[in-house]
């Protein structure tokens, strides 16, 4: 059967294209979702893909991911580093979950090394740009159909 998974943004990442470019490439989020929407096409998998600046919407989108789907995919950005909400919302749900960055985040400062959202994420993906996506896709596929 078809696999649903939900694709969760935390905040700036709507600015994705223009934000420190350097950093961040050049690839909109617009674009992220576009490929994400093929490569889950690709796979028989349906998604739900979103963005929020506000750290509750996304402990309600997480709330949503465990009930209505299979397994989340999360980029918490700046929350990653702070957010014990989030990391509660993941493990009182119990959603299958894989952390993504699109940064090294441990090549950056000291304050990004530590993540909140690793402990109750089954795996981390991070370094690979806009691709790390569709890494994240691939693993929690995998892992889903294996089970
Ligand atoms: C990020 C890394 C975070 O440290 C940062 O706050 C972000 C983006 C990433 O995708 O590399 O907003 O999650």
């Amino acid at each position: 059967m078809a696999k649903t998974i939900h694709i969760l943004n935390g905040p700036n990442l709507n600015l994705l294209g223009t934000r420190e470019p350097e950093i961040y490439g050049s690839t909109t989020l617009a674009s992220i979702e576009d490929a994400c929407r093929a490569f889950c096409q690709a796979h028989d998998a349906d998604v739900v893909f979103r963005q929020s600046n506000e750290e509750g919407e996304l402990v309600n989108w997480i709330q949503e991911a465990a009930v209505k789907s299979d397994g989340l995919i999360l980029n918490a950005g700046a929350y990653t580093h702070t957010s014990v909400a989030l990391h509660d919302a993941i493990k009182a749900s119990g959603i299958k979950t894989i952390e993504v960055h699109l940064s090294n985040i441990f090549q950056r400062e000291e304050f990004r090394h530590h993540s909140f959202i690793s402990p109750v994420a089954t795996g981390m993906i991070c370094g690979f740009g806009a691709h790390g996506y569709e890494l994240a896709i691939s693993a929690l596929l995998n892992q889903l159909n294996s089970n």
